[in-house]
């Protein structure tokens, strides 16, 4: 069976939420918080994440609109075992092809990885630009 990239629907909600803890635990940097289920499940019915689905969710991409000219593309998850198979790339690109954000002038993306130079390259191939490095400064 060949993976399709469809809109979430609520009964996607528990597979999602264990996708995102796997996406802070494997890749991303401890810094970056997750979304609760609350949020989730209002993103769900906002119609903001996208998810890759074969016999189960092998992936999921999740968005969402600062104003009519700006959104933020906040994350791109694929399972471990399901990578290198062109499915990031299915989801980056039914999410491209969105109405919406085919109308959005400008996509945010923090390039937020422990392997950020395949990430940016990911990016890159998308026609993502690097603007900008974020920091942060923690209170000791
Ligand atoms: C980034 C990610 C979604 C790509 O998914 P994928 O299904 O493996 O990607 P595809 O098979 O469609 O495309 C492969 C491309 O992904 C990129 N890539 C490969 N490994 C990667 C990695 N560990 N991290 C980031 N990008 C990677 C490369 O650009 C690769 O292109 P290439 O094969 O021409 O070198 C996936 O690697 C992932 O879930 N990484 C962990 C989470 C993450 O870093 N998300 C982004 C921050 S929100």
């Amino acid at each position: 069976m060949e993976t399709s990239v469809v809109r979430a629907r609520i009964e996607d909600l528990e597979s999602i939420s264990l996708l995102e803890k796997a996406w802070k635990q494997d890749g991303i940097s401890p810094n970056m918080q997750l979304s609760s289920k609350n949020e989730l499940k209002t993103a769900i019915k906002e119609r903001r994440i996208l998810i890759a689905k074969n016999q189960s969710v092998e992936g999921f991409l999740l968005f969402k609109f600062y104003d009519k000219a700006s959104c933020e593309l906040n994350s791109i998850y694929v399972v471990k075992h399901a990578r290198q198979k062109g499915i990031g790339k299915k989801l980056m690109r039914a999410f491209l092809n969105l109405d919406n954000i085919r109308k959005c002038p400008r996509i945010y993306v923090h390039a937020d990885s422990l392997e950020e130079d395949k990430l940016l390259s990911f990016y890159k191939k998308f026609r993502f630009e690097k603007i900008a490095i974020l920091m942060v400064r923690k209170r000791k």
